[in-house]
């Protein structure tokens, strides 16, 4: 069982940190009568939002009505599932001693967009009607689509979870699990964690699996571990995220290499937006990056990176309005795996073409573009004997003229405008 289910916080006091956000919401449900306003709870995840709301409502004996608003975008289902509950007091009261029902809509950030239009006009409709509290929880309000269901709620603000609180609760789950651990250890687990308790609990729990005493050291391996993956999470904060910020953010960050990014970017975006208008919008943005890269490469003027890199991040991510339709991760790029494959190719591509350029007074790229299919020919239509002179004028070993004549694999990455000219005499005979 996971130990963020197990330890969710039974009441509101078990919520840690936040307490300034906590009193305010506790203190609006206990207040809080037909015609209130509801309460907006924002804020970073995994800071005990959905937690608090729940604890608040089994505490004071409500029954709690839960809607993912972003699994429920359209105004009739909105109005299907909460607009009943908010008219009518629960059927539950009749047998309990229950107060009646707290709607919670979580997650309310996930409505907006084109095609949503309809869900946050019934989420506003039913805040307007609603004979019961409402709370509803979000990430980041600071979209001005949101500002009217802003206007209509208590707006509660939710910070990170400072580092001691954060080791404190870890303590706590220790003590439960019997789990023996360095002080250092759970300092470092809460460092990682970044104000995100979920976070911190599921990798506390991923180290217990290993070891029942936990030391430090253990941590920095589980650090030094996530280093690896770290370009698939930010690929997730690129995609997934609602907030441009957040992407750019996990871009600057992250210790992944620029060029990798950039490369997974190109080859992800295809699968993970699947609106073409959210699609196109991508692409403006990368191409963006990439005349800005460019332009880096040629002038070595290192002051257009930032716009180049703020592309890729945050304007592929702003690039989505649509739903996001999870799909896994391709990684890595494969471009960067064809070249891997060539690698041994593309060596002997450049050494011949080295030495021709040697001998012909051209650069090696031209040599490659203009002489090596060329030569290709030359090599795999004459004589062993007139071959073999060639060869030895440009100083080429075995495995050239191996390859010159065609004996080694073909190489994928050999100038299209090499390869053509061949393949098609070659088809001809
Ligand atoms: N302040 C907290 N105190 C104790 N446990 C917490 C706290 N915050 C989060 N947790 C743990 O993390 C889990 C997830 O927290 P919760 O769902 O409340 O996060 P959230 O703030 O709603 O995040 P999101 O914005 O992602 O929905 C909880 O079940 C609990 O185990
Ligand atoms: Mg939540």
């Amino acid at each position: 069982m996971m130990w963020v289910e197990k330890h969710r916080p039974q009441t509101p006091e078990e919520v840690v940190g936040n307490e300034e956000a906590k009193l305010k919401f506790l203190s609006w449900l206990k207040k809080w009568k037909p015609g209130g306003k509801a309460a907006l709870l924002h804020g970073p995840p995994g800071v005990g939002k959905t937690a608090l709301v729940h604890a608040a409502a089994k505490a004071a004996a409500y029954d709690l009505i839960e809607m993912n608003a972003s699994d429920a975008r359209t105004a009739e289902k909105i109005m299907r599932t909460a607009g009943h509950a908010a008219s009518e007091s629960s059927i539950f009261q009749f047998f309990s001693d229950s107060k009646g029902v707290l709607i919670l809509l979580d997650e309310v950030d996930g409505i907006y967009g084109r095609e949503d239009q309809g869900g946050l006009g019934a989420i506003l409709k039913l805040l307007e009607e609603s004979k019961v509290p409402v709370a509803l929880t979000a990430n980041d309000i600071s979209d001005m689509r949101l500002r009217e269901l802003k206007n209509a709620c208590l707006t509660i603000r939710f910070q990170k979870v400072r580092p001691p609180v954060m080791v404190a609760w870890l303590e706590e789950i220790c003590r439960r699990e019997g789990l023996e651990a360095e002080e250092e250890a759970l300092k470092l687990i809460a460092a990682r964690s970044r104000g995100d308790v979920r976070s911190a609990v599921n990798d506390l729990q991923a180290l217990a699996e290993k070891t029942r005493s936990l030391r430090a050291v253990d941590v920095e391996k589980l650090t030094a571990r996530d280093r690896q993956l770290s370009v698939q999470e930010v690929l997730g904060e690129i995609f997934l995220t609602n907030n441009p910020l957040y992407a750019k953010r996990a871009q600057a960050e992250a210790e992944v290499d620029r060029d990798l990014l950039h490369l997974s970017v190109h080859e992800n975006l295809p699968y993970q937006f699947t609106d073409p208008e959210d699609l196109a919008a991508g692409y403006d943005a990368l191409s963006r990056a990439d005349v800005f890269f460019g332009r880096v490469k040629r002038t070595q003027n290192w002051g257009l990176l930032s716009y180049a890199l703020e592309q890729m991040s945050m304007g592929v991510a702003a690039a989505r309005r649509g739903k996001y339709t999870p799909a896994g991760y391709r990684f890595p790029p494969s471009r960067i795996l064809i070249l891997g494959r060539t690698k041994a190719q593309r060596e002997l591509i450049k050494e011949i073409s080295a030495k021709i350029g040697v001998k012909c007074h051209v650069s090696r790229r031209r040599a490659a573009a203009d002489f090596l299919p060329y030569l290709r020919v030359m090599f795999q239509h004459s004589k062993e004997a007139a071959a073999a002179q060639l060869a030895s004028w440009l100083g080429l070993d075995e495995a050239a003229v191996a390859y010159l004549k065609g004996e080694a694999a073909k190489p994928s990455s050999a100038p299209a405008r090499g390869r053509k000219p061949a393949g098609r005499r070659g088809a001809r005979r």
